[in-house]
């Protein structure tokens, strides 16, 4: 199958490019190529950000994976011309170059922020609630991308995976689950909201990857969830990080209960895949070595 992959040198685009080079024929759409890149992979310089015309794309793909977001997401208003341009415009372009090109599947990563934040795990049928916020805007260009991509639903697939705190090898350290881990191996306390803080499910980024490449042989459409299998308190998930590097993380509690961030999964179980990697396991892989995938 030939796979177009934007966000290729992010960090699930990183780990995405090399599970699927081994048995697919990748395009990988980044800014620079990277200087490490795996073998089998045609790599495709472009600037979403720029007017410039794509130039060296296929003329024929069968999938696309819409993975780039602006490395300023955060940065309202500054950067609010950059976010709409990756997370919207280029997807509006993604959609129509892939009807030209005779796409079979597309695949648009969201963000499970969507839902806001609340005590029972979020169902994709829940609805989207952006409140006012840092990242109000950076929500408002996901959920207009998955609008527009539903529109396509008609022509060929499309998958919209919510995604939920994925964590793993080489993620930015501004991330969640990086942080954590830094704030436990340097001994800076992790700050919880009430006794135990939150409740996750973060997702590795080897499900991740699984529950992608496995959208590319099922034609699967529609939004799915895609987080983790164990629900935990960030005190718990800080003493499984201590666990893997042996060190006890100290905490500071700060008055008031965070709302949790919880996504039902029993749509990715049934209808994609199950994440299997077990949090214990996954931190183990976040905190030392890269884990390797592999996709059928
Ligand atoms: N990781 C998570 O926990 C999480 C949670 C919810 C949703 N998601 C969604 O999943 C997707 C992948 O996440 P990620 O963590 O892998 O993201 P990431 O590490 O921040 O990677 C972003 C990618 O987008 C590319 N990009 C940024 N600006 C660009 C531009 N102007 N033109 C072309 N490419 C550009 C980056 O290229 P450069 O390397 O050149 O900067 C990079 O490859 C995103 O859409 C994100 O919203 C992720």
């Amino acid at each position: 199958m030939r796979v177009f992959v934007t966000g290729a040198s992010g960090f699930i685009g990183r780990h995405l490019v090399a599970a699927l080079a081994e048995t697919h024929q990748v395009f990988a759409a980044v800014r620079r190529r990277p200087i490490e890149v795996p073998s089998g992979v045609t790599w495709i310089e472009h600037d979403f950000a720029a007017a410039t015309p794509p130039t060296g794309w296929p003329t024929a793909i069968d999938a696309v994976v819409h993975l780039a977001q602006s490395r300023h997401y955060r940065a309202f208003p500054e950067q609010a011309s950059d976010i709409y341009s990756v997370g919207l415009d280029a997807t509006m372009r993604l959609l129509d170059w892939a009807r030209a090109a005779g796409a079979r599947q597309f695949v648009l990563a969201s963000t499970g922020g969507l839902y806001g934040a609340g005590p029972r795990p979020f169902r994709e049928s829940d609805p989207v609630a952006i409140g006012p916020g840092p990242l109000s805007f950076y929500f408002t260009v996901k959920r207009s991308s998955e609008m527009l991509a539903e529109q396509f639903a008609s022509l060929f697939p499309v998958a919209i995976l919510r995604i939920f705190f994925a964590y793993g090898h080489g993620q930015a350290p501004s991330m969640l689950m990086a942080r954590l881990i830094e704030s436990v191996r340097t001994g800076d306390p992790v700050r919880l909201h009430g006794k135990d803080g939150i409740r996750i499910n973060p997702v590795h980024v080897s499900d991740a990857v699984r529950v992608i490449a496995r959208c590319l042989g099922t034609g699967a459409s529609g939004v799915f969830n895609v987080a983790g299998p164990e629900i935990v308190s960030l005190r718990e998930t800080a003493m499984r990080i201590g666990a893997a590097l042996d060190r006890a993380p100290c905490f500071v509690t700060e008055p008031g209960a965070g709302a949790d961030l919880i996504a039902d999964i029993d749509r990715l179980r049934r209808e994609l895949v199950p994440p299997t990697v077990a949090l214990r396991e996954g931190l183990r892989t976040a905190c030392g070595a890269p884990p390797s995938v592999r996709v059928p």
